[in-house]
């Protein structure tokens, strides 16, 4: 670079340099590092390289810049053009050479780590650094003179043009090799997986890399697919978890393992098939072939990670919850016997505790609670709760035993969330009269249309977020004392409320199918909400806290509970309700960022063993909170920033049988 030689201007990095007339604009970004995208090398094929030229007076860089300070339009840009289309204004920089000064603008989608914007709940955004990429290459022919081997001159291209050196390949790249070679008459590209392996190979020029982001629950599989060239998201399937047939739940699947030889290697095979199935799905739905999909992630709970690896997950059912393994692993999907490209690797999270899994570390990635100074919690609700709870200079989990029963089941009504189920309940305090909305329809029981748009789903039970309205209405309305009893004085008020053996019930509908909310049915979600509650409490007192900052609710639970009735039941801790929020399926989000972004791995990998991991099952103190969580909303708390927006009933004495009696046992019992 010569004093006189043109000036370059790169934004928006404002990188600079100056460089002699003739330098194609790509080899000038090269050399300023700036950050410009190339699959083909530089030969006008791949049109990844595409920058505009600044047109006017940037007196901020002292240049000129116009259409003619770089050389005109080549004939391989009008080829391109031809071929796949060039938006006006737009050059390939590796056939435009400069002419004189100029400033040159990279847009966002020529940036080898460009920022892809998440289109789910908070839109976080994504780097985009994946860890397999494309490169084509030019190989040197066999020469009588010179007998090396194939393998050997592409490992000597891929050096020459894309400086990789220290390369290895899977073994049947060496089956492909030669036919692809001379079928590419000597052009080939290759997928490099983590700049070190040669995973995959085609003749001539290829531009379609896919990875597969999948989240595997214990009840749904959720699996989105991912352009690792662009980032974009092209498809997204769900299927339900084919093990339910082993047992509904995680507990119940451990127990079929344990009870039945060859159960966990049926829960294995039931799984791993689903997985193929989706990919095959996603890649149908993208029109691309399946072998296109040269990369995976995953995320799921301990049981699932387990089983989805071929582990039994025996282990698990029982203290003290020993993992096979909680570090990071990349396998071959081959080895998973899941049908994607037969190299393709499969990325899967790691876990941080033998009942905190590699799902919550996906909800940590999505989240990054390490990376703000206020202090966040995050719930994921299942079976277990997986609790989250820090900022950037702590951050702790635990699990915490829920049981199933804020997803419908122990409940007498209960149902999973399916068109009919009730989802939403107001309870007028004067008359006790229910108001109820079912899944399918936007109207209240009381809307004049309301029998008619529900004809055809009828009312056909309480889904989750029914039982936790309808309890924490019963609450405000009265019905329920704080010690969680239905209060049998109240069946003077109104006739929903009837006598069931010794205790009483609230009767929420009458229609075909009538349904009550037993002293059983509150009990269920005591128990579950106060080892919610608990399980937070520990973490708070671990952290030495009386209050949390934000709650981020994961899950497709968090997604549908309506947070002041969560908060009126107790099953959180007291937070500005503003600072409450459904963070979507964040697991799968983490999945999704690990795919596009091999940085994250590293990130979470290293967050995963600073994570202080506590064990509910061996604290005393997990008791005694237990105990004043079953009260409603809470024995002591004083829930001043619900009090803000909720009016709370005044305290009275409970009537009836006492509420809280111990549950340690249970809890332990009913771990997963
Ligand atoms: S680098 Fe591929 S077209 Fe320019």
């Amino acid at each position: 670079m010569a004093d006189r030689d043109p000036l370059v201007v790169f934004t928006p990095s404002g990188k600079r340099g100056r460089f002699p007339v003739g330098t194609p604009l790509l080899s000038a970004a090269r050399t300023l590092g700036v950050d410009v995208d190339s699959v083909c090398g530089g030969r006008g094929i791949c049109g990844r390289c595409q920058v505009l030229i600044a047109e006017g007076e940037f007196a901020k860089h002292g240049v000129r810049s116009g259409a003619a300070s770089v050389s005109p339009v080549s004939e391989t840009e009008l080829r391109y053009a031809k071929r796949r289309g060039l938006p006006s204004g737009h050059r390939l920089s590796c056939s435009t050479q400069v002419a004189s000064d100029v400033v040159v603008d990279v847009p966002p989608g020529s940036q080898v780590h460009r920022q892809v914007v998440r289109k789910d709940a908070d839109a976080r955004v994504i780097k985009l650094n994946p860890v397999v990429r494309l490169h084509y290459v030019e190989v040197r022919e066999p020469d009588m003179h010179d007998p090396s081997g194939d393998l050997r001159r592409l490992y000597e291209a891929l050096e020459r043009e894309w400086s990789l050196t220290g390369l290895a390949s899977d073994f049947t790249i060496l089956g492909e090799l030669q036919a692809a070679l001379r079928k590419g008459e000597w052009k080939v590209t290759v997928a490099v997986h983590d700049a070190s392996q040669v995973i995959a190979l085609w003749p001539g020029f290829h531009d379609k890399v896919f990875g597969m982001a999948v989240d595997v629950g214990s009840t749904t599989v959720a699996a989105h697919l991912c352009d690792l060239e662009t980032g974009e998201l092209v498809a997204a399937a769900g299927t339900m978890n084919p093990q339910i047939r082993f047992g509904e739940d995680l507990m119940s699947r451990v127990s079929y393992a344990m009870m039945n030889p060859g159960g966990a290697a049926m829960m294995t095979t039931a799984i791993r098939g689903a997985l193929g199935s989706l990919a095959a799905e996603l890649a149908r739905e993208a029109g691309i072939a399946v072998t296109d999909i040269l990369e995976m992630t995953l995320v799921g709970n301990p049981i699932m990670h387990h089983l989805v690896l071929g582990i039994d997950p025996v282990e698990l059912g029982g203290a003290p919850f020993a993992l096979a393994v909680d570090s990071s692993l990349t396998v071959p999907a081959s080895a998973l016997g899941i049908a994607v490209h037969p190299n393709a690797r499969v990325y899967v999270l790691p876990c941080i505790a033998g009942h905190v899994g590699a799902d919550a570390a996906g909800v940590i990635l999505a989240e990054r609670p390490d990376q703000r100074d206020e202090v966040t919690l995050l719930v994921d609700v299942g079976t277990n709760a997986e609790i989250v709870l820090g900022n950037r200079e702590r951050l702790l989990a635990c699990s915490s035993p829920t049981g199933p029963a804020f997803e419908g089941a122990q409940i007498s009504c209960g149902q999973r969330a399916a068109p009919g189920a009730i989802e939403r309940v107001r309870i007028d305090p004067a008359t006790l009269e229910p108001r109820v909305k079912v899944i399918g329809s936007d109207l209240w029981s009381d809307d004049p249309g309301f029998p008619a748009e529900t004809a055809r789903t009828g009312v056909t039970g309480v889904c989750g977020s029914g039982i936790i309205e309808v309890i924490a209405e019963m609450y405000l309305a009265g019905i329920l004392t704080p010690d969680g009893v239905i209060d049998g004085a109240q069946a003077v008020r109104s006739e929903r409320i009837v006598a069931d053996g010794r205790t009483f019930s609230y009767v929420l509908h009458r229609g075909d199918v009538p349904m009550k909310i037993t002293q059983n049915d509150v009990r269920a979600i005591q128990l579950a909400k106060a080892a919610l509650h608990a399980g937070v409490a520990l973490l708070m007192d671990h952290l030495g806290i009386a209050k949390v900052d934000r709650i981020g609710l994961a899950g497709a639970f968090g997604s549908h509970i309506d947070v002041k009735h969560a908060m009126v039941l107790g099953m959180l801790p007291d937070c500005d309700l503003g600072r409450v929020a459904s963070v979507g399926n964040a697991a799968g989000a983490g999945a999704r960022i690990a795919l596009l972004d091999a940085t994250a791995r590293t990130a979470i990998e290293d967050l995963v063993r600073r994570v202080e991991k506590i064990e509910t099952a061996i604290e005393p103190r997990f008791q005694a909170h237990f105990v004043e969580a079953m009260a409603i909303p809470h024995k002591t708390a004083a829930y001043t920033e619900l009090r803000k927006v909720v009016t709370l009933p005044a305290p009275r004495e409970s009537a009836g049988p006492r509420a809280a009696r111990g549950r340690r046992g249970a809890a332990i019992r009913g771990r997963t």
